[in-house]
């Protein structure tokens, strides 16, 4: 029965979610919406049936195995789950969850703000107005890039790349990707896959990154992979900073090898690598992909949802472990 599992809520998270938690379970806030991590976030769970969290906390092998036995659910409000040691929780024998779908959206719209944000050098623009220094409209001032009839290449055609890709055609923009497995027909919907991502580089005029981090994907766009794109190339990221590696991206930023980029992630959140702050074609976003009323209450809903099919003695949909 739900009404007496005790669930930790490790953040604060929004209104509506609280109350149908408050509604079904007997739950512990974090009031002050503290970032609890290692020994904290153990210490906290004692007593605890199932911890209701979120990417921020990071569930290591370590903390996993502190754990105290009572813990049989963790439901991350994330679709992302590397902050969770997955073979960790299998060993102790806990459930693992997360939200896939409900932020697909949310995060698809941020990408092509990002887009249109390099593109059309709105940090630039910004910066030129809130400071003072705009003069006045000139025929050559600010040009930027159009989208239309070029190649929009998604690394990682999931639900969020495949989102992006129906945003990007009503752009008028060509589609090409690159996933692990090659989608069907009716899904590809003329979009040209390519066999590696090295393939897919080489057509990128656009670049947006929706692929999960993994060991394969930590910092694949680096050096090497860099030199593959088209010159002026842009690239967006709204998955997972480490999949970029930073100093190889500032570099070809500086020397406009790459024109712009639009980056929601990045390697170390929330500490920017400082070579992006003076860099006028980054234009950077706090992590906000999921950043909207709607998708942040039908996360909740979903983790909440995970957890009261757990404790009705079901499989919860979202099960990872
Ligand atoms: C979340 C995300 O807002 O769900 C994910 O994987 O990256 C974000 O959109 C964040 O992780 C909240 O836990």
């Amino acid at each position: 029965m739900p009404g007496l599992a005790k669930i930790l809520l490790t953040r604060r998270f929004p209104e509506a979610v609280v109350a149908r938690a408050l509604r079904d379970y007997q739950v512990t806030l974090n009031a002050d919406d503290s970032l609890w991590q290692g020994d904290e976030l153990v210490h906290r769970a004692r007593r605890m049936d199932g911890i209701f969290l979120s990417s921020s906390n990071k569930f290591t092998a370590d903390v996993i195995e502190s754990l105290p036995e009572c813990v049989r659910i963790l439901a991350t409000f994330s679709v992302g789950h590397e902050h969770i040691d997955l073979d960790a929780a299998r060993h102790r024998g806990i459930v693992v969850t997360n939200t896939p779908d409900v932020l697909t959206g949310s995060t698809a719209d941020l990408a092509m703000l990002l887009l249109l944000a390099a593109a059309r050098r709105a940090r630039e623009a910004l910066e030129m107005v809130c400071d003072g220094n705009w003069s006045g409209w000139t025929p050559t001032q600010l040009l930027g890039i159009q989208p239309a009839g070029r190649r929009l290449a998604i690394l990682g055609m999931g639900r969020i790349g495949q989102a992006v890709a129906h945003r990007a055609r009503a752009f008028g923009m060509k589609i090409h990707y690159h996933n692990r497995v090659r989608l069907h027909s009716e899904q590809e919907k003329g979009a040209v896959y390519h066999g590696s991502p090295e393939e897919l580089f080489q057509r990128a005029d656009f670049l947006s990154i929706n692929c999960a981090l993994t060991p394969q994907t930590a910092k694949l766009i680096n050096r090497r992979t860099l030199s593959l794109f088209p010159d002026e190339a842009i690239i967006v990221n709204t998955a997972r900073g480490a999949i970029i590696d930073d100093e190889a991206l500032i570099t070809a930023l500086r020397s406009g090898r790459i024109a712009a980029v639009g980056l929601d992630v990045f390697d170390g959140e929330p500490n920017l690598h400082a070579g992006y702050r003076g860099l006028p074609n980054a234009f950077v976003t706090p992590h906000i992909g999921s950043a909207t009323v709607q998708a942040r209450n039908a996360m909740g809903f979903r983790a909440l949802d995970n957890l009261d099919a757990f404790f009705c003695g079901k499989s919860p949909v979202d099960k990872l472990t």
